[in-house]
């Protein structure tokens, strides 16, 4: 049985099959679940437009649904010879099928098959990244709540600047984290609309039902023009990784913070001893690399945009071979993501922050600011309440009050949590995950 599509009476050579099939075969397993998915809901068009039967729908429904379980069990393999997910599916079909199989591929190309494994695949992927972004985001607020009152040193310049709290620092992150979500979802809407149908890029001659598989798979709705449809590849890989991107800044500048805070040289966070990691020659070491990994994954997600444009850039409309290379940026920077939010997580539900660090003279400055204010509410013009402060800081003659009071939205004492909160929600919730995962069971009988 040929185990080209497109095979046709030329042999191949085995070289240039090599460079052209890339790392599909390992990367498309990624896409497994979601070709067999997309599959269904194509055949089940099929039959609703009279091109395939009754009994031929049943019985690909059937063996797609075997196919989805042996790729569940991790036991789907794309064989030696086959260059991607999408010809092994419709090859595994047609030897268990026979004509049957071979009538799956009418009205659609693999253009749009990949198209369509790849926002399944991403809109799963980014209700997972959701999920996890709320866990940290809920565990930075708790964190914010408990430590509301303890105060650390604020730092412009890295040089001691003004009183700040843990309950600021936490909190920021999740504020963080809150804008970061505005990102997923748009990437999320952007993503959740249908591209199956626009076969090639220009549609077929078929009378295809593309409102069916929309409302098969759980699609909002479609990519309607079929030359955009195919114009979304890459486009939607770089939209979500913009959304990736914008977690990761969050996550790097986050991970920095920590791996300073927690030397000795700052002492203020103590990370749990059982997530730091030793040395081979000095004895005493307990190293923040886990947050130095993050930085650096981090980071490298932050270029993931720009990676995907890089490969992208300048193509005009229509498919290129070109953008199969996306997969290989695009598709591991999820398992990364979830893997940083998951540890970061971990460690800030465990993190302890050092509750005395004020006591240390070296942060006395820090009040100055506390002081003019004093003065200036009491009357004194600001200019001559600062000038009066640091001249008696050159003095040695400051003795500061370390008893804050600031009241405003966002301040020590007011760190609008539960305003965060509901923002972070509102953004949360209006991402409609049920739709999509009750599609896809029905599609699996599930
Ligand atoms: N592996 C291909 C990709 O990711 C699938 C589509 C192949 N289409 C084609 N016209 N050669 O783009």
């Amino acid at each position: 049985m040929a185990k080209k599509l497109w095979e046709k009476n030329i042999d191949v050579n085995p070289e240039i099959e090599r460079f052209t099939v890339g790392r599909d075969r390992e990367l498309d397993l990624l896409l497994a679940r979601y070709d067999v998915l997309g599959s269904i809901a194509h055949s089940a068009m099929l039959n609703n437009i009279g091109i395939l039967t009754d009994s031929e729908t049943s019985d690909l429904h059937n063996e797609l649904r075997n196919i989805y379980g042996i790729i569940k069990n991790g036991k789907f393999i794309i064989e030696e010879g086959v260059e991607d997910v999408h010809s092994q599916v419709e090859l595994l079909l047609t030897r268990k099928l026979g004509d049957t199989g071979k009538k799956i591929h009418s009205g659609r190309s693999r253009n749009d098959q990949v198209l369509v494994d790849l926002k399944l695949f991403t809109r799963h992927e980014l209700q997972n990244i959701c999920k996890a972004v709320i866990g940290l985001f809920d565990a930075l607020q708790r964190q914010s709540e408990k430590n509301k009152d303890v105060l650390m040193p604020g730092y412009t310049h890295l040089q001691v600047a003004m009183p700040s709290s843990f309950g600021l620092w936490f909190g920021a992150y999740a504020e963080s984290l809150a804008d970061d979500m505005l990102f997923l979802q748009a990437a999320y809407k952007m993503c959740n609309r249908n591209p199956l149908g626009s076969a090639a890029g220009y549609g077929s001659s078929f009378p295809l039902n593309r409102t069916m598989t929309t409302e098969l798979l759980g699609f909002d709705s479609m990519n309607y023009n079929v030359v955009y449809a195919q114009m979304g590849r890459g486009k939607s890989e770089k939209n979500v990784a913009f959304a990736l991107a914008s977690v990761a800044g969050t996550l790097a500048k986050m991970a920095f913070d920590a791996c300073m805070f927690n030397s000795q040289n700052f002492g203020f966070v103590k990370l749990p001893a059982e997530c730091t990691t030793g040395s081979s020659i000095m004895p005493h070491k307990k190293n923040p690399d886990v947050f130095e990994i993050m930085r650096a994954k981090c980071n490298r997600l932050q270029a993931l945009p720009m990676d995907i444009t890089m490969v992208m850039n300048n193509l005009p409309s229509g498919y290129f071979r070109d953008l199969q290379v996306i997969k290989e940026l695009f598709l591991p920077a999820f398992a990364d993501i979830k893997d940083c939010l998951s540890m970061a997580t971990y460690i800030i539900e465990r993190i302890e922050v050092n509750k005395e660090i004020l006591n240390d003279s070296r942060y006395d400055a820090m009040f100055s600011v506390e002081e003019v204010n004093r003065l200036a509410t009491e009357g004194m013009p600001f200019r001559d309440a600062y000038k009066k402060v640091g001249l008696d800081i050159e003095a040695g003659a400051f003795t500061p009050n370390k008893d804050v009071h600031h009241t405003h939205e966002g301040s020590i004492g007011n760190p609008c949590n539960e305003e965060i909160r509901k923002i972070m929600y509102g953004i949360y919730e209006a991402m409609d995950f049920n739709k999509a995962r009750s599609a896809e069971q029905a599609l699996l009988n599930e």
